[in-house]
């Protein structure tokens, strides 16, 4: 480390003045803040050329620098091989898995400009973090240039287990590479030992004494597991000061006393959404006393539209939305409010704390921030009660207090909801108390700082 600067980089980039959906974007936005550093990334644009100019952006200790992608570039690397082949296997969706070597060879060319590109970012004691799928050989690349530096990387999704990684063609010349970085972060122990059990047994592998992973070329290299946090004081902060906002003062009269269920979710067939529709209309089925008493919010802003799965999965909802409230809607009420936009973090956060219910159900998800937003969103005298997927990592760390379930399980789903909205205050303070214990002690701050220790190391 020394006085070196920290570089960050990833394909999306948290702009000052964006809503950042998306975990990574939210929490590096948090980490960087406090810590100052350069972000470099995509613009979020598509231009005529990859790279041409850099545009630089500076606010406060936070420098950005970012570079535009051609249309070539962002069909073949970020809608084609990022997310049509690594995000569904990295998320246990074979069936979903599209692979195109076309794809593939602009997932490279496009790394190798990231390298190009940093060459001239990078001075000899930064310490350079790499983030996510998007860029998994980017270390392979800045290293055959020479650079010796530190160089970590984070994945922010889950890493499935070696039996289903070795569906990926070619996938030893991807996931070898992973050993050019010093360090390798993941969310959870599931993800680690899978990392580890395909080291071992597909690339031939030992696992020295020192804990570091030795490739049979002699590259060695850590993993260890980093839950990501959130910036817990300034959630609950900013919760807390929810009533200045007239949206949120607006929402509350709405519900005219009804309890609110709420789910906020990138548009993505990870999410477990047709599921939690489903769950939400058995709940309505079984339960008639809660007609015209309860109301769920599901914000979801669309994500990766130029996917065709994510196209086919909002058309899919959209139909269900409007299924299930045909089936159950009065005059004046309305039981499902699908929102396809997104919000800001302050905002979001009265609208968690107006929620009696946090529903997060998705089928995979690396750690799911906003399990850990809606806790700390909550009023600590009337919070209210999170139900959540047992295959999100942050079940790793609420389990023992949010209601765990099964999405796949509709019955289960409905149940905890049921649950979840008769809990009495007492189970639900103490509950709540033991989940928030754990965000503060391990918010981003205490994980970007754990991350960068080991890494400086
Ligand atoms: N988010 C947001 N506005 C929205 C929806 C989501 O700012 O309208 C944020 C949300 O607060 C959270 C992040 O996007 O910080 C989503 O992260 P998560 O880990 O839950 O899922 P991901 O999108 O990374 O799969
Ligand atoms: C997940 C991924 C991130 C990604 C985010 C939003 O959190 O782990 O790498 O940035 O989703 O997706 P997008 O494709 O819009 O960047």
């Amino acid at each position: 480390g020394g006085q070196g600067r920290l570089i960050v980089v990833s394909n999306r980039v948290a702009l000052p003045d964006q809503t950042a959906t998306g975990g990574l974007a939210s929490a590096m936005r948090a980490a960087l803040q406090e810590r100052g550093g350069l972000w470099f990334g995509w613009s979020g644009k598509v231009a005529r050329q990859t790279g041409g100019e850099v545009h630089r952006i500076k606010d406060g200790i936070v420098e950005y620098a970012t570079i535009d992608l051609s249309r070539a570039d962002h069909d073949d690397f970020y809608n084609g091989f990022a997310n049509r082949t690594l995000w569904p296997l990295l998320h246990y969706r074979p069936d979903l898995v599209d692979y195109d070597r076309k794809h593939l060879a602009g997932y490279l060319r496009v790394n190798n400009l990231f390298a190009e590109e940093l060459m001239s970012l990078i001075g000899p004691h930064d310490l350079v973090w790499i983030n996510d799928f998007h860029l998994i050989p980017l270390a392979a690349m800045l290293r055959e240039r020479g650079i010796r530096n530190r160089i970590g990387f984070f994945l922010h999704t889950p890493l499935p287990a070696a039996g289903l990684l070795i569906a990926l063609p070619r996938h030893r010349e991807l996931l070898e590479t992973l050993a050019s970085y010093d360090l390798v972060g993941l969310h959870t122990p599931r993800d680690r030992r899978a990392l580890e059990e395909y080291f071992l047994h597909e690339v031939g592998a030992t696992m020295r004494r020192d804990g570091r992973l030795q490739t049979p070329g002699g590259r060695m290299f850590r993993a260890e597991v980093f839950p990501i946090g959130i910036d817990t004081r300034e959630v609950a902060d900013s919760a807390s000061h929810a009533n200045e906002h007239e949206e949120i003062h607006q929402l509350r009269h709405s519900l005219e006393g009804r309890a609110l269920i709420i789910g906020v979710d990138r548009l993505d067939y990870s999410k477990g959404l047709p599921e939690r529709f489903q769950a939400y209309a058995r709940l309505l089925e079984r339960s008639p006393q809660l007609h015209r008493k309860v109301s769920f919010l599901q914000i979801a802003p669309p994500s990766r539209g130029g996917v065709p799965e994510y196209r086919q999965i909002r058309r899919d909802l959209e139909r269900s939305a409007g299924h299930i409230n045909g089936m159950y809607a009065a005059p004046d009420w309305v039981p499902i409010r699908y929102v396809n936009n997104s919000f800001a973090h302050d905002l979001l956060s009265g609208y968690y704390r107006t929620a009696r219910v946090g529903l997060v159900t998705p089928l995979r998800d690396g750690m799911n921030l906003v399990a850990k937003e809606y806790v700390a969103s909550q009023d600590p005298n009337d919070p209210g009660v999170l139900v959540l997927s047992r295959f999100a990592g942050a079940a790793q760390e609420l389990g023992n207090d949010a209601l765990l379930v099964n999405p796949a399980d509709t019955e289960e789903v409905a149940e905890a909801l049921g649950i979840a909205l008769t809990m009495p205050l007492p189970e639900r303070r103490a509950r709540w108390r033991r989940m928030m214990d754990v965000l503060e002690k391990q918010d981003v701050t205490a994980w970007r700082n754990a991350f960068l220790q080991r890494l400086a190391q």
